[in-house]
């Protein structure tokens, strides 16, 4: 098969889908690599990496002519809808549910694509985005202890346990990927970690994995309100149901907190768990309510560009590899999990989420490889 790695085009977008060793597994397995000019830089690769891995390095537009599978990381930009064509592939990040243009965009062009977000594994679960979020939820904290600094328009807190002082307090609400993963950073620092969860089976996972110098707590009011009253920076890694209007802390609940203490909603829904906190961007990523700093990058894993094309690439390239070994056909066959994420088919919509925001016709992905 031949696959073509492409420069993302979103801005601030630094990720890149295949590293230069992604492209020496394939090539070593016979497939040919087709790598956009300079698609790796902001990652660190450079083209001689890539060539000396075995990739063809070419423009744009020869990449998207060559290529039977598009590798790609973020969803389909306006400016790429014309390299969409039946009988090629997308595989990348789509989030079709939130993109209805891309949407209609996608199906008109009759393009197979297969969102990494909707990949499941045999537990149910999703490893395609578990990288991502474990990276969010670190770089969540390390932001806090950026913004934390006097320098910073902190209040001028090191996040760290120092002899004579007081030991600051670290508060993380949702003990998944995101949540494991600020917490092992916060805790490793030296700080008081509160985990709260409402999944008993989550809060045992994360007894199991973190230090005695962090409290598991089951999420309900009372918990909350104790630990509001004297966390030092609150990162909330929930997954939040985007139906729900109410909120788990709502603006009266910051009067509760010290002030200039911090909010790091990692989860980054609008006016979601945080009722106070909307989206923010690498380059303005702070903003403060009722004297709290709130960060809320809805990309945070861009920041460790190199960190997260390598854990993304680690995880996306056993199902791309099966795709290229197998082809299209056997591997959606073959592959239930792989299957899940098929989002558009020749002009059908395989995903159900999406099928029903949009009142759009479903296929279900069953009923495509009935026909192969
Ligand atoms: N900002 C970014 O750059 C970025 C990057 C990756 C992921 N994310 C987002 O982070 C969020 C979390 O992702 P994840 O992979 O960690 O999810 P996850 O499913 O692994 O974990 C979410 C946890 O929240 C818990 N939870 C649900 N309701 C709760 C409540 N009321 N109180 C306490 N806990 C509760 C769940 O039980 C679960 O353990 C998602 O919305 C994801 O889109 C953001």
């Amino acid at each position: 098969m031949i696959i073509g790695v492409l420069k993302e085009v979103k801005q601030n977008e630094f990720r890149v889908a295949a590293t230069p060793n992604a492209v020496k597994e394939l090539t070593h397995r016979g497939h040919e690599v087709y790598v956009e000019n300079n698609a790796g830089i902001g990652s660190g690769f450079s083209n001689e990496q890539y060539e000396q891995a075995g990739a063809v390095i070419a423009d744009c537009d020869t990449v998207y002519e060559k290529s039977d599978l598009f590798y790609k990381v973020k969803e389909i930009f306006p400016q790429e809808y014309k390299y969409m064509k039946k009988d090629k592939i997308v595989f990348t990040y789509i989030h079709s549910n939130a993109h209805l243009e891309m949407t209609n965009a996608l199906l008109e062009s009759g393009v197979t694509s297969i969102a990494y977000e909707d990949v499941i594994d045999k537990n149910g679960k999703f490893p395609l985005l578990k990288p991502m979020s474990e990276l969010a939820g670190k770089g969540g904290f390390l932001a806090g202890l950026h913004f934390s600094q006097a320098v910073n328009g902190g209040k001028g807190i090191l996040f760290n346990n120092v002899c004579g002082v007081q030991t600051p307090v670290v508060t993380i609400i949702g003990a998944g990927n995101s949540g494991l993963g600020a917490a092992e950073l916060a805790a490793s620092f030296g700080n008081q970690v509160y985990i709260l969860d409402v999944s008993l089976e989550a809060l045992e996972e994360a007894k199991a994995k973190l230090p005695s110098n962090v409290t598991c707590l089951f999420s309900n009011r009372v918990n909350l309100e104790n630990c509001l009253k004297k966390t030092d920076m609150l990162i909330n890694c929930i997954l939040w149901n985007k139906t729900r209007k109410d909120h788990l802390v709502n603006r009266d609940d910051l009067k509760l907190m010290k002030k200039g203490s911090m909010i790091i909603d990692v989860a980054c829904d609008d006016h979601g768990a945080i009722e106070t906190c909307h989206s923010t961007t690498h380059n303005n990523p702070i903003y403060y309510e009722e004297d709290i700093i709130h960060y809320a990058v809805d990309n945070i894993p861009s920041a460790f560009a190199q960190t997260a094309s390598t854990t993304l690439c680690n995880a996306t390239l056993p199902y791309l590899m099966e795709i290229a070994n197998k082809g299209l056909k056997k591997a959606l066959k073959e592959n239930p999990g792989l299957r899940r994420g098929l989002t558009t088919y020749e002009g059908k919509l395989t995903l159900e989420e999406t099928a029903k925001k949009y009142n759009i016709k479903f296929v279900s992905p069953d009923a495509i490889i009935a026909n192969f």
